[in-house]
């Protein structure tokens, strides 16, 4: 497809959901809402602010309201949160959420456990949960999870993962999220899936999120890019997983993906300076090393002021050519 320079890539950062549930400590409700309002300087289409579960589901993100209610928000970005069932529709609609992701797993096993339900049960749920966002004018995303793969069952068929993009679409959502759930996902197979979907959703507004569990989630990225998908999820410092997927690590780490994609000369309208500040301050509020390497390397271009020795070093490779050059003279003067 026509991806190339000046390209506008629309980013999605999922840290402060898709990461926080992973966090062994809670994360105090103000640190959230501090790091989400610089987040929000950044430049990113969207922002995944919490997720509207149970709180015995999901401890680590038990004051959703709380931190819905107290972001300050920027016109340009939408605020939005994951919502499994209407319950969590109608908490999410009471603190002004901008959009609902819905989610489901394009495999049977992965949905039972993740969500305790089969995917007909869980598809008729989220047909409600959408009728409630529709009826408050509320946009709905779809995160299809284990598309790529599943850690239980193994190779996930693409006709599968199409017949429920198809019912998805059927339903009138605004987007869905093709999710490599657990890192199962390289490069060719992801173009595959990407380029199928988009030929038969053009309208759909579809989203890429890499894991980076296998390492693959940056050329996933590309391979994904290439394939002609304009939006993608990713998380600061690359923390996240799924808390029911057994091997599942991270999302590819936005510093990382962003760095790459405007070296590339995509315009991902992101600030890349303030993206490795804020993950120096998301490692004070984890307590732990982050994966991403951007955020300790700095960007390419960087400069690095050389050693203390570097004038006596070139001083003395100066002289040494300089004997030389000496050297050559006498020897040509030699009969
Ligand atoms: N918000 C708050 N509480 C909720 C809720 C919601 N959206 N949905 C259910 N609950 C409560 C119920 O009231 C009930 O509470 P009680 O035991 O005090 O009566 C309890 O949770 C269990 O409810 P039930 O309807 O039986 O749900 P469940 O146990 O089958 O769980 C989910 C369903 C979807 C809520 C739960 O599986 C879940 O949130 N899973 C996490 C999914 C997730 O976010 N995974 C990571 C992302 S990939
Ligand atoms: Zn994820």
């Amino acid at each position: 497809m026509n991806a190339g320079k000046n390209t506008p890539l629309a980013i999605n950062e999922v840290a402060t959901r898709d990461g926080f549930q992973m966090e062994r400590h809670f994360i105090e409700s103000e640190a959230k809402i501090a790091l989400i309002d610089e987040l929000s300087q950044l430049g990113y289409a969207k922002i995944e602010v919490t997720s509207f579960t149970s709180a015995q589901a999901i401890p680590a993100l038990r004051d959703a309201e709380l931190v819905m209610q107290r972001i300050r928000r920027e016109p340009n970005v939408v605020y939005t949160a994951l919502v499994p069932n209407v319950r969590g529709g109608e908490r999410a609609l009471e603190c002004r959420t901008d959009e609902f992701n819905l989610v489901m797993s394009a495999s049977e096993t992965h949905n039972l456990v993740n969500l305790r339900m089969t995917r007909e049960q869980s598809f008729r749920q989220l047909d409600d949960v959408a009728a409630l966002a529709n009826s408050a004018r509320v946009p709905v995303n779809v995160s299809l999870s284990c598309v790529f793969g599943c850690p239980m069952e193994g190779e996930v068929p693409v006709d599968s993962v199409l017949k429920w993009v198809d019912r998805f679409a059927a339903l009138g959502v605004q987007g869905v999220t093709l999710c490599d759930t657990t890192g199962m996902a390289y490069p060719t197979q992801v173009q595959e899936v990407c380029e199928r979907v988009l030929g038969r959703h053009p309208d759909l507004a579809v989203t890429a999120h890499f894991h980076n569990t296998r390492a693959m989630g940056l050329v996933n990225t590309i391979a994904a890019v290439e394939a002609g998908i304009r939006q993608f999820d990713m998380s600061l410092g690359g923390i996240g997983g799924c808390p029911y997927a057994p091997g599942a690590s991270g999302n590819v780490a936005t510093e990382d993906v962003v760095h790459m994609l405007e070296c590339m000369g995509y315009d991902t309208g992101m600030r890349l300076d303030g993206l490795i500040g804020a993950a120096g301050h998301l490692q004070t509020l984890v307590g732990h090393e982050l994966a991403s390497q951007v955020s300790r390397a700095g960007h390419r271009l960087i400069r690095h002021a050389p050693p203390p020795e570097f004038e006596s070093l070139r001083e003395r490779a100066l002289a040494r050519e300089a004997a030389r050059q000496a050297g050559g003279r006498m020897d040509g003067a030699a009969p």
